[in-house]
């Protein structure tokens, strides 16, 4: 039997879909063989380069790590790459039907290669009519691939309402079989009334969905930090480093805060808001004293709120962090990394982290939150 082909949209880029893709992924995997289901990106935008050569969007990237789908077919994930100076070229070219012909191809062929799958999540690119001037809209693709479209709204009622006219009217219009929405980012305290006006039935009564009526599949929260990085997320990307304490608690999987790089003496931790719940500080494990403050610190913190976000004892090379300190650390159940660079590496190390970090949700199971 073919395989079931999920396409997930959304009004614009940063809408949530690859969150929403590993959702729905982490969902599937409950009640099936995670080698049963596929991902793929058919149009993308931002490349990253692979140790193989091969160039594929970010997204196939991320869920490739995070899905916990075994063998994807990395190389067939991003068919088609509209990057920067391709809409010209394509324009330029003396025959654009031919390179849609086949750029369509491509998307083909990878849907030939996942055809033994039970399920694909396919993810789209951008808001709804990105592509089209290369006849690869999310639209035009959906149909390509007979899918069955999941969108992702913005929150809000008259707002999300008026941006689904434009943007449902416009798959439909396409004859696309837009079949669920997802509201995503909403405020937390402003779900139940969102809910109690948006309802499946205004959605039906309001646009005439392809292939079946329209479902709503979620209110999804806003999730403070959720892009940035929990202690187990960075202890996972640093090679060489010495975890102090248990990555599996709830302290190691929650999303820190801030960085802090702290070079001051340690009576500036007292100073008011410089360092503040959830912070992640990082040090020379060669200062006894200021860890020690830090360790102080954060049993103050923990008596009204959370504690410190973690803390990185860096310069593991030049000095050995005292064994007491150690185990002090540990028994406090401060997440902290003993990591052999030296602070300034340290920094460009972890700022690199929180950037490449957008999907560390489903690391510390805010996915299961979200469903
Ligand atoms: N419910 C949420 N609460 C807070 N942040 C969220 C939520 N959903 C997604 N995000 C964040 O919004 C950003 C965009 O999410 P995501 O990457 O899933 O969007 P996208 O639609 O796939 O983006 P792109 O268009 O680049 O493919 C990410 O940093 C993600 O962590
Ligand atoms: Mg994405």
């Amino acid at each position: 039997m073919a395989p079931v082909i999920i396409y997930i949209t959304g009004f614009h880029q940063h809408a949530g879909k690859t969150v929403a893709a590993l959702g729905i992924i982490s969902s599937l995997k409950k009640i099936m063989d995670p080698s049963r289901i596929g991902f793929f990106k058919p149009v993308g935008q931002q490349m990253v380069s692979l140790a193989s050569g091969h160039r594929i969007d970010k997204d196939a990237q991320i869920v490739d790590t995070f899905s916990g789908i075994p063998n994807i077919d990395i190389e067939y994930t991003s068919p088609v790459r509209l990057t920067s100076g391709f809409t010209r070229k394509y324009l330029d070219s003396p025959n654009p039907e031919e390179v849609t012909r086949k750029l369509r191809m491509e998307i083909s062929k990878t849907l030939e290669i996942m055809a033994t799958k039970d399920i694909i999540i396919a993810e789209g690119t951008g808001h709804p009519g990105v592509g089209s001037i290369v006849g690869l809209s999310n639209a035009k693709v959906s149909n390509l691939m007979k899918a069955e479209i999941i969108f992702l709204s913005a929150g809000g009622i008259g707002k999300a309402l008026d941006q689904l006219e434009v943007n449902i009217s416009y798959f439909l219009y396409k004859k696309s079989r837009v079949r669920g929405i997802i509201f995503n980012k909403l405020l937390p305290d402003k779900i139940p009334i969102v809910k109690r006006y948006i309802t499946e039935d205004l959605l039906n009564r309001k646009l005439a969905a392809v292939g079946g009526p329209l479902r709503i599949l979620g209110f999804l929260p806003l999730i403070e930090d959720i892009s940035n990085p929990s202690m187990h997320l960075i202890s996972r990307n640093w090679e060489n480093g010495e975890t102090l304490g248990d990555p599996d608690t709830e302290a190691w999987k929650t999303p820190c805060k801030e960085i802090k790089v702290l070079t001051q003496p340690s009576e500036n931790l007292r100073r008011r808001n410089f360092l503040n719940p959830g912070d992640l500080i990082i040090i020379s494990c060669a200062s006894q004293t200021r860890s020690r403050s830090i360790l102080k610190y954060n049993k103050k913190l923990k008596e009204h709120s959370r504690g410190l976000g973690g803390i990185i004892l860096a310069g593991g090379n030049y000095v050995t962090l005292d064994s007491q300190i150690k185990k002090d650390i540990a028994a406090a159940a401060l997440p902290a990394l003993y990591v052999p660079e030296h602070m300034a590496t340290c920094e460009q190390k972890l700022l690199k982290i929180y950037e490449s970090t957008k999907l560390q949700v489903y690391d510390y199971n805010k996915i299961e939150e979200i469903e």
